[in-house]
C-alpha cells in the first residue's frame, strides 16, 4: 500500500505572526517532497509542527487516514516521523553505533549486547555504502557524516516520514551528493521524504513535488518536472528576479593593497600568502575543513598566528583580540550564528548595535533612539522579518538570524576597512541572496576589501573578482573570475 501524510488545514501564530495559516496538503510514500519559501515563510514551523515539537492551533496531520496526536516529540518518533534538523540531537562522546540504536541497545542477559550492536551497525553503514567506523565516537566524524548518523538513526527507526530541514547548508559538493544518495534510498524504500533548502539546484536534482509558502501560507503545489527555476523562484518572492549574477553592478577599479598576508600560519593553515587590494571581492573556495575560516580567524585576531606577517595599509599588525581587528577596521561576519556571531537569548537591537555600542553613546547613556535608528535600518537593508526590532533572536527563523548577522557587521557606524564574509548566504533565500551579491559589490566600490568565503561553489565564482582555493590548511590555486569554471575550482581544491 502506498503511504500518504496529510495536512488538513495547519494553523499556528506566535505573538505578532501568522506563521501558518490553513495549510493543506499530500506527501507520498515513495516520492521526495520539497518546501519551498523566503526567509521567515513557516517551513520550520511546519516540520516542527510534525516533530512534536510545536502545537499547532489549527488542523490536523493523518499518516494513512489516521489522525495523528502529535503531542511530544516521543509520540511522533513512535508514530514513525523522524525530523533532521541541522542543530544535531546526537551524544558526541558516544559512539556511532550507540547514537544509532540509542533508546533500544540491543541487550542480552540484562547487558548491552555489543557484538550485536557493532554488527547491526556495520550492516546498515555497508547497505548504505559509507567510510564509517561503527566504534567511532560521534565528535570524530565531519558535519557531514554527523547527519549520516541521523539518517540512520531514523533508518533503524523504521520511521515512515524523513524530513530534512536545511540538510545541506554546511556540507560542500561532494557530500552532498552522499546525502542525495541516502534520500534516493529512503525514497526507493517507499518513505515519505520532506526536504526543506534554499538551493535551487538541490530542488530539481533530489525532488519529485513542490510546496511554495509565502508568509504563512501555501501559494502552490507543483510537480518538480513540470516546473523551472524562474517560475519557482517567482511563486516563492512574488516577482521575477532575473539572472543575478549577470545583473552585478560590480566595482570595475581596485586600489592600493590594503592587506597582504605572507606565509601565514595557525594550528590550522599552513604558510599561507595573498593580497587584497582596497575594492576587491577575493573569494575562497575549498572543501569543509579545507582552512577558509582559520585564515580568516587569524587575521580577525581570534587565531594566534604561529608565525608569517600580515600588513594592514603596508603596517605589520598583529591582533591579539577581535577588539583590535575592530578597531582597526576589520569586521568578520563568521559562519557560524549559534557559536560565534549572534548572543541569541537578546535582542535585534542589541546584536545589530553590539559592535558599535560605543559610538551610539550621548554623554554616558546609550542614545535609545540612535539605536534604534540604526536596527530599524538593518532591518530595512536585509528585509528582516520581525514585528519589531525588540524581537529575541532566537525567535526569528533561521534565515532571518543570518541576516542579523550581516546588519551587525556592515551597519552604518562600522568604519570597515576589510570586511570577511564567511559563508554570508548560508539559510538565506533566493531573491536575498541577489540582494547580498549586489551589497558585496556595493562595499567594493565603496573602497572596502571584501573576503568572500563561500562552499557554493557557483556563488564564489560568480561573485567574487578573483578566487584563491584552499586545501588541507594551504592554498592550491589562484583564479580570475573570467578564467574560473566550477571544474577547474573543484580540481585545486582537491588538490594535494
Ligand atoms: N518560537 C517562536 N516565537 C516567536 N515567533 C516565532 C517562533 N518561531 C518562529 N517564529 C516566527 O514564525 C515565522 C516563521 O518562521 P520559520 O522558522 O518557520 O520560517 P522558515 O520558513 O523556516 O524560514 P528560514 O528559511 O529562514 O529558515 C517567522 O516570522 C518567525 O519569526
Ligand atoms: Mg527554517
Amino acid at each position: 500500500m502506498e503511504q500518504y501524510l496529510e495536512f488538513c488545514g495547519i494553523g499556528k501564530a506566535f505573538p505578532g505572526v501568522q506563521a501558518l495559516k490553513d495549510i493543506s496538503f499530500r506527501a507520498s510514500g515513495g516520492k521526495v517532497l520539497a518546501l519551498l519559501g523566503e526567509n521567515g515563510a513557516g517551513k520550520s514551523t511546519l516540520l516542527k509542527i510534525m516533530s512534536g515539537d510545536l502545537r499547532a492551533d489549527e488542523g490536523t496531520i493523518d499518516l494513512n487516514g489516521a489522525t495523528l496526536a502529535l503531542s511530544s516529540p516521543d509520540v511522533a518518533i513512535k508514530a514513525g516521523i523522524s525530523v533532521i534538523y541541522q542543530e544535531r540531537q546526537l551524544l558526541p562522546a558516544m559512539s556511532v553505533m550507540e547514537n544509532v540504536f540509542l533508546g533500544s541497545l540491543p541487550q542480552r542477559a540484562g547487558f548491552v549486547d555489543y557484538a550485536r550492536l557493532k554488527a547491526d551497525t556495520q550492516a546498515m553503514i555497508d547497505k548504505f555504502g559509507l567510510p564509517i567506523d561503527p566504534e567511532a565516537p560521534v565528535a570524530s566524524l565531519s558535519v557531514a557524516y554527523q547527519q549520516m548518523v541521523e539518517i540512520m538513526k531514523a533508518y533503524r527507526r523504521d520511521s515512515t516520514v524523513v524530513a530534512f530541514d536545511e540538510p545541506t547548508a554546511p556540507l560542500t559538493d561532494t557530500e552532498i551528493e552522499i546525502l542525495f544518495n541516502l534520500i534516493r534510498q529512503l525514497k526507493d524504500a517507499g518513505k515519505i521524504v520532506i526536504y526543506v533548502s534554499h538551493r535551487m539546484k538541490e530542488i530539481f536534482e533530489v525532488t519529485d513535488e513542490i510546496v511554495v509558502l509565502k508568509d504563512g501560507q501555501l501559494i502552490t503545489t507543483l510537480n518538480t518536472a513540470e516546473t523551472n527555476e524562474q517560475d519557482l523562484i517567482k511563486a516563492m518572492v512574488g516577482r521575477d528576479i532575473g539572472d543575478t549574477y549577470a545583473r552585478l553592478d560590480r566595482n570595475k577599479e581596485y586600489g592600493d593593497v590594503l592587506l597582504e598576508v605572507k606565509d601565514l600560519t595557525t594550528y590550522a593553515v599552513n604558510g599561507v600568502s595573498f593580497t587584497l587590494r582596497k575594492g576587491e571581492v577575493l573569494g575562497f573556495a575549498g572543501l569543509v575543513g579545507a582552512g577558509r575560516t582559520e585564515v580568516a580567524r587569524a587575521i580577525f585576531g581570534a587565531d594566534a598566528v604561529l608565525s608569517g606577517e600580515i600588513r594592514l595599509d603596508g603596517e605589520l599588525v598583529s591582533f591579539k583580540t577581535p577588539r583590535d581587528a575592530i578597531d582597526a577596521g576589520v569586521a568578520l561576519c563568521p559562519e557560524d550564528r549559534k557559536l560565534q556571531g549572534l548572543v541569541l537569548w537578546r535582542s535585534i537591537s542589541d546584536n545589530v548595535c553590539m559592535p558599535v555600542l560605543k559610538k551610539l553613546k550621548k554623554l554616558l547613556f546609550l542614545d535609545r533612539e540612535a539605536e534604534r535608528e540604526l536596527t530599524l535600518g538593518a532591518i530595512r537593508q536585509y528585509d528582516i522579518k520581525t514585528p519589531t526590532t525588540e524581537k529575541i533572536v532566537t525567535e526569528l527563523s533561521g534565515g532571518n538570524q543570518q541576516k542579523v548577522i550581516l546588519g551587525r557587521w556592515t551597519s552604518e557606524k562600522m568604519t570597515t576597512k576589510i570586511l570577511i564574509l564567511d559563508e554570508p548566504t548560508k539559510g538565506i533565500d533566493v531573491g536575498t541572496k541577489a540582494e547580498i551579491y549586489q551589497m558585496v559589490c556595493d562595499f567594493a566600490k565603496q573602497g572596502i576589501g571584501v573576503i568572500f568565503i563561500s562552499s557554493e561553489l557557483t556563488e564564489v565564482i560568480n561573485v567574487s573578482d578573483r578566487i584563491i582555493v584552499m586545501h588541507n590548511g594551504k592554498i592550491t590555486g589562484s583564479v580570475e573570475r573570467a578564467d574560473a569554471t566550477e571544474e577547474s575550482v573543484l580540481a585545486l581544491a582537491m588538490l594535494d
